[in-house]
């Protein structure tokens, strides 16, 4: 049972390493509010159920994202710095960028499909989905692709620090990202007529509104929306391709479906995603004392949202772990849900519709390698850490 102060018997470790879905569910149904004494899994008050989720990021006022000293943005932001911001990223999503930057994205997918075309045993975590990911991260904001291997290698150094709660080694994390930043955009700066007019370039000549004056956007702020927009698409993308992958090898009439039937594919993506969430968690921080399903939380303390629960929730889905078609999507906290609602949500579907196509396109069934059990990614990640598939003529 959920204790109503605490909860002793919070998220079970050995548990959520190897089934992390039914972990997420078990807490959703003991207690749907939880508080997490464990520095490891984000200290403090957890919601798992979709309707205190909802409640929590429909209420911006109560609920703030200044969770942390340091600066991020537009994520860890509030009204109306964070608007600010928003009125600055929104644009690059809108769906003229999207349908201009789609041959270049379906260029990359082909790319990357045509090399497992017919091979067997192959890890498409590392071999397709994380490298779609950065190759199509760097192409969208216009930067060269000696950066895939580093930006990569970052993402999982990142999330191995935020695993651990290393931080000093987050802190040098962070610090290298700034590096490869600073490096272009001093390179930028010294050429910037010799670019083409590219996203970076955008952003670099930028200006915001601060108090009343349109003004440049400092160095500082554009490495942390940098950083921002990385790792919003790096991990989300490369788990949500392996999520997809797993599911259809495990599902081959669906596959066979999808095959013959491709409009289908953006509601099978939209449906295999809400049943398995490839982003876990955001967090909040109360700024006046509230009441959320039952539980009192004091003003300063912290929440984290659990959006794979959330989704999971029979409540709202029924018999929620059924991939099922023609649910009512709006209901799907996938890309979030109010003022920091994903603003990557159009480029992150035309990514993974188009690498799905391209998949369906290039290779014959593909099944789960025989002997070669998928690892589940931990958490803060979602997904699978190594998927070995089939690919057949
Ligand atoms: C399947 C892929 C993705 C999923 C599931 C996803 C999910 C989410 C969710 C749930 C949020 C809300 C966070 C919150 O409320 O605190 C969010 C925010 C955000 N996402 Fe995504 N995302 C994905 C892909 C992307 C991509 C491709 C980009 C950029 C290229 C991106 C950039 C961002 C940014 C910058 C924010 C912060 C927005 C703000 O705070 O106003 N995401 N994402």
């Amino acid at each position: 049972m959920c204790d109503k102060k605490t909860t002793d018997d919070f998220i079970d470790h050995n548990n959520l390493l190897t089934h992390p879905l039914e972990t997420f569910d078990d807490m959703r149904q003991r207690c749907p509010i939880a508080h997490s004494p464990d520095n490891n899994l984000n200290k403090g008050w957890w919601a798992f159920s979709h309707a205190e989720v909802k409640q929590v990021i429909s209420d911006e006022k109560t609920f703030s994202n200044i969770v942390s000293t340091h600066r991020s943005v537009p994520n860890g932001l509030d009204h109306p710095e964070h608007s600010r911001y928003r009125k600055l990223i929104e644009p690059f999503f809108n769906k003229a960028h999207i349908k201009a930057f789609t041959p270049q994205c379906q260029r990359i997918a082909k790319r990357l499909a045509l090399t497992v075309k017919n091979q067997k045993n192959v890890n498409v975590i590392a071999n397709m989905a994380e490298q779609f990911s950065v190759q199509v991260q760097c192409e969208f904001l216009g930067w060269p692709d000696d950066l895939h291997e580093p930006l990569r290698r970052w993402a999982h150094d990142n999330h191995a620090a935020t695993l651990a709660g290393n931080r000093p080694a987050m802190d040098e994390i962070a610090q290298r990202f700034s590096g490869y930043i600073d490096t272009l955009l001093t390179a930028r700066r010294a050429n910037l007529a010799q670019v083409e007019d590219d996203v970076t370039n955008e952003i670099l000549s930028a200006t915001v509104n601060i108090e009343g004056r349109q003004q440049p956007i400092s160095d500082a702020d554009i490495v942390s929306i940098m950083r921002n927009w990385t790792m919003g698409e790096i991990g989300t993308i490369a788990a949500a391709m392996g999520i997809m992958l797993h599911f259809l090898a495990i599902n081959p009439a669906l596959q066979q479906h999808l095959r013959d039937n491709r409009q289908d594919v953006p509601e099978a993506i939209e449906e295999m995603l809400r049943r398995h969430g490839p982003l876990v968690t955001n967090r909040r921080k109360a700024t006046r004392d509230v009441t959320l399903g039952g539980r009192t939380i004091k003003a300063g303390e912290l929440i984290t949202v659990n959006w794979v629960a959330a989704n999971r929730d029979d409540g709202v889905f029924a018999d929620a772990n059924e991939f099922k078609w023609g649910r009512d999507q709006h209901q799907s906290l996938l890309y979030g849900a109010g003022v920091h609602v994903c603003p990557g949500a159009p480029l992150a579907r035309l990514e993974l519709q188009t690498m799905l196509q391209a998949v369906l396109d290039h290779s014959g069934r593909f099944t789960l390698t025989k002997h070669k059990k998928p690892i589940s990614a931990h958490y803060p990640a979602s997904g699978y850490s190594a998927l070995w598939l089939d690919f057949n003529d």
